[in-house]
Parts: structure tokens; sequence; C-alpha cells
């Protein structure tokens, strides 16, 4: 009997965990929840036995793998896998997956939702502004950003999208506008939404260089990684752009300092929300399993991160 781990700080919604168990069942596989355990030396202890493992944004460290001899495959019930240390898991033969798309729809709507919540001041009762007719600008165009286009557009938004890995035609058809630099959408768009994930060539990426571009009182929405900023040139453009906005699902290392000199010019969610609904735990959660599932009863190594 293959032994499956799901290990999650950040617990799936019940709902979830009922529909994994189900589908492992069914497969003769066993599985065990290990949810919001206490640090790296609680999931080194847990994942012992196990041969394949499943994870949100879990750190999968080189000691997690190296703790694991049985272990051959991870699955990143998610997008961004920026918390698995892949080169580790490649040393040891372990195979790296994700689950691309199985939440998408969650981050979106949640980036939509930051938006209205901070264009209606916190709902704090005083008069805000409509979303109606202002300049999105979505930066990187791959399954949440195509979701947060197709719901903003619902909002009467004008739609613009810079992705160079992306072909033009790809993004045209959903009738936004490509821009041929992030620099000219910065510059170009009210509010600009970020769907890059944190790579050695993303991480600290949005600059002040880039935010300098942005008009007074454009709003910066982060429901990718908070990596990807760099923190020092956010500060600077807090202080240079009098009205300007930033809004983080998961807060800044200089939150605190935002909060208290920009107050509410920032908002940031207490923990990692965009991934959490139920049917964004059920769709990755189970897509998971049956990677797992696929992978060990016929070699499928579709989405293989490393
Ligand atoms: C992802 O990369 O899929 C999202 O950031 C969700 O992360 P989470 O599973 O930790 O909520």
């Amino acid at each position: 009997m293959k032994k499956v781990l799901v290990a999650t700080i950040k617990p799936f919604a019940p709902a979830a965990v009922n529909q994994i168990k189900e589908v492992f069942d069914k497969a003769g596989y066993e599985c065990k929840f290990f949810e919001k355990y206490n640090g790296q030396d609680e999931l080194i202890e847990a994942v012992k036995d196990a041969e394949a493992l499943i994870v949100r944004s879990d750190k999968i460290t080189q000691e997690v793998i190296a703790a694991a001899p049985n272990m051959k495959i991870v699955v990143r019930a998610g997008a961004g896998y920026d918390n698995i240390d892949l080169k580790a898991a490649t040393d040891h033969g372990v195979v790296v997956m994700n689950t691309p798309g199985q939440n998408s729809n969650a981050v979106a709507e949640l980036a939509l939702g930051m938006m209205v919540y901070q264009a209606r001041n916190h709902f704090n009762g005083t008069s805000g502004r409509e979303l109606k007719g202002k300049k999105l600008g979505i930066h990187a165009y791959g399954h949440v950003g195509k979701l947060v286009a197709r719901i903003a557009k619902g909002f009467g938004m004008e739609l613009y999208a810079f992705d160079p890995f992306i072909p033009d035609e790809e993004i045209e058809k959903d009738g936004v506008t490509v821009c041929k630099t992030a620099e000219e959408m910065y510059a170009l768009c009210d509010y600009v939404s970020l769907h890059i994930p944190a790579n050695e060539k993303t991480i600290k990426s949005i600059n002040y260089e880039l935010l300098s571009n942005m008009k007074q009182g454009a709003v910066l929405v982060n429901t990718a990684r908070k990596e990807v900023i760099n923190e020092g040139g956010l500060l600077k453009i807090f202080e240079n752009n009098s009205e300007f906005q930033y809004i983080s699902d998961i807060a800044p290392d200089n939150a605190q300092l935002l909060i208290d000199k920009f107050n509410d010019r920032c908002f940031f969610t207490p923990k990692k929300m965009g991934a959490q609904t139920a049917e964004a735990n059920i769709n990755a959660g189970i897509a998971a399993a049956k990677q797992i599932i696929n992978f060990f009863e016929h070699g499928d190594t579709t989405f293989v991160v490393n």
C-alpha cells in the first residue's frame, strides 16, 4: 500500500480533505493528513516513511527531502512551487509537480475583491470610487491573469497586459491590449495586478524604477508573492507618489512601517488568502491526488517542474 502524506500548515477546507481521502481510498493508497504543524522539525518526523507528499506553501527544504528516503513524488497543490527545493528533490530522485490552473479562479476573484475593497475605502462608510472605466494592467497573462481579465471585463475596466512569454494574439483575442514593456503598462494604468511567479529573475523585480512610472493615485495589487517586490523601492514610491496605494495578499516584511506611515493607502491580508476557498482546495487537492496515482500507476509525469 503506497503511503501518502498531506502536509499542510494551512489546512485544506474539510470538504477537500474528505474528497482527497476518497480518491486515495478508491486507489487503495494510505493517506495521512498532517495539518497545522509547528515547523520543520515536526515535518521532518512526519515525512519519514512517506512515498508521496502533497503540500501547499509548506517549505520543502533539502532536510525534509533527505528525511524521507522512500519519497518519490512531491505535489504542490497550487501554482507556485518556490517553496520547494527543486535541486534537492532532483538530487534525491524525487519528482516535483504543481497543479497549474486549479486554484486560479479563487486568486482572480480575490484580486478584484481587494480592488473593490480599496476603491470603497475599506467599506468605512465614506464615498469611494468605482472600477468601471479604469485602466487595469495585468502583469503576466497566465491562468490567473486571464481570469482577472475575464472578471474585470464584467466590471467595465479597460484591460492591458504585459507578458513576453505569451503570444500577442492569445492576449488580444480576450479583448486585452498588449503592452510591449512593463514600463509602458505601469505608466498607463490606474491599477496594476501582479501575476508573476517568484523565481531568481522576478524576486525584487518590482522595484522603484518600475513603480516610478505609475500615475498619481495608482494602485498596485499583489496576489502573487511578496518576494517579487523590492520593499525599499516600495517605501520610496509611497513617499514620492503621494496617493500611491498598495494592496497585497500577504503582508510585506516592512508592513508595520507602511501601515504606520501610510495607513489606508495600503491593505494586507493577515494570511495568504488567494487560494483559501473550498472550491480551490477541492480542485487543487484532488488534482494533486490524481497526479500522484497516475504517476505511480502509469508513470505519468505531466506537470513535472524539476
Ligand atoms: C499558489 O501558488 O497556488 C497560491 O499562492 C496558493 O498558495 P496556498 O496553497 O499556500 O494558499
